[in-house]
């Protein structure tokens, strides 16, 4: 029998025990032992089918010799942070769908469980039950990576989804997603573009080889988005979607942000909606490679975790990631991007283009929308300034 502790009895900890028990079958047949959940670490205990296996107390998993993986499934980057450091310390693997955790320390806690000879593993803190993570380091490895992008965030997805094609209002459809399981505790984190920005932080690490400092990142969410552009994109064959980009520059420089963009409609990150996810990986060999599947909730995120665990306990410490390069120099501002724009602005067209030049008018009802040609981020900030703009929006 070998003996795993949750830390975090939430949507994603619960999802963790349901999985561990309903296919104990399939998990036994893969380990050729049983796997069972032997502690849970909780802050308040609660009636239920895990009452008997509940703790307050993390010293009991931290001593406890039979416990030889910890799933963190808490959240945050204060508690999950010491509790995560003690259990490396401690010798157990550690598998985690923490993202804001391995963003800010992950490259510190992998170096703690090469010293430990341990797994550090978080395959669930990206895309929720989509595997990218070991694709983009094992599988492609033998790419360059000079480009991650997609939709990383299922609640914002979902708000979106739920909004243009029922009409929901934002506050219904953000319950919906929060009586789902699919919000974070705190759902700015989700629709600030806090979340997906995590997550491509961690996409970025892993692909550049270098760390990505969150705070240098800038991050737009959806909170901010104008149903009117929404229309205005649709009309003219496009769908706005909230994007996490990082991108390889020129000799080793990077850069990488979180905002909602225009998508044509006939390309397939076009048509991911609801809670799904979809990853898109550039690789100087395989050219773009797509994952897509659900990008939140507690089974799709729990298979991820228990994938890990068992990963964790058949190879140990040879499968924990390389790990990256903690000096984050070589960021470089995302407004330096290229690309083309969105613009609303409530000037005619001839104003937009005695200050933009070339542009695509797409209406020029109550104002003029139209795309620009290829330009900086800087660039539009300068001239947008000079007319009275609604909406800028980057354009895939
Ligand atoms: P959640 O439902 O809020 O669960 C977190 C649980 O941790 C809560 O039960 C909370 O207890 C408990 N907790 C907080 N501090 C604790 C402490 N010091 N000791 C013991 N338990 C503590 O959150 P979640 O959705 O499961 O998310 C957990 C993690 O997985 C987060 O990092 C999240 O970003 C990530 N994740 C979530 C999803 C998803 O679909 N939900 C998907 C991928 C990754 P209380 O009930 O007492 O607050
Ligand atoms: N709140 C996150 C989301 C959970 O909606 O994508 C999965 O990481």
């Amino acid at each position: 029998m070998i003996q795993i502790a949750i830390m975090g009895l939430g949507t994603v900890g619960t999802g963790v025990a349901k999985v561990v028990e309903e296919n104990a079958r399939q998990i036994e047949r893969k380990l050729g032992e049983p796997l069972q959940v032997k502690t849970i670490l909780v802050r308040h205990f609660k009636d239920g089918a895990y009452r008997d296996r509940m703790t307050d107390d993390f010293g009991r998993i931290e001593c406890d010799p039979d416990i030889r993986v910890v799933v963190e499934t808490i959240g945050g980057a204060e508690a999950a942070y010491e509790y995560t450091r003690r259990a490396l310390a401690a010798g157990k693997h550690v598998v985690t769908a923490n993202k804001q955790l391995v963003a800010e320390h992950g490259c510190e806690l992998l170096a703690l469980a090469r010293e430990k000879g341990v797994s550090y593993l978080f395959e669930a803190s990206v895309g929720g039950g989509i595997p990218i993570l070991h694709p983009l380091t094992e599988c492609m490895a033998a790419n360059r990576i000079d480009e991650v992008y997609g939709i990383l965030n299922g609640t914002t997805n979902y708000i979106l989804t739920r909004m243009v094609r029922t009409g929901a209002s934002f506050a219904d459809a953000l319950r919906e997603a929060q009586e789902k399981g699919y919000a974070e505790a705190d759902p700015t984190a989700d629709v600030e573009g806090i979340d997906a920005g995590r997550k491509t932080c961690i996409l970025a690490d892993l692909a550049f080889g270098r760390q990505t400092d969150p705070a240098a990142v800038p991050m737009e969410g959806i909170s901010r988005l104008d149903l009117r552009d929404v229309k205005e994109a649709e009309q003219a064959g496009y769908r706005i979607k909230l994007l996490g980009r990082a991108v390889r520059l020129e000799n080793g420089a990077r850069s990488a942000y979180v905002s909602p963009h225009l998508i044509s409609e006939d390309t397939p990150l076009a048509n991911v909606e609801d809670v799904f996810n979809a990853v898109v990986v550039r690789g100087n060999a395989t050219g773009e490679v797509m994952f897509y599947g659900k990008g939140a909730g507690a089974l799709p995120t729990a298979s991820a975790c228990v994938a890990d665990v068992m990963e964790a306990l058949q190879s140990g410490v040879r499968r924990t990631p390389l790990g990256w390069d903690p000096d984050a120099a070589g960021f470089v501002d995302p407004m330096e991007l290229s690309g083309r724009w969105y613009m609303r602005t409530a000037d005619s067209a001839a104003r937009a283009v005695e200050v933009f030049g070339q542009i695509q008018v797409l209406s020029e009802e109550d104002g003029t929308v139209f795309l620009t040609d290829e330009m900086t981020g800087r660039k539009v900030a300068e001239l947008s300034a000079g007319l009275q703009t609604k909406a800028c929006l980057r354009v895939l």
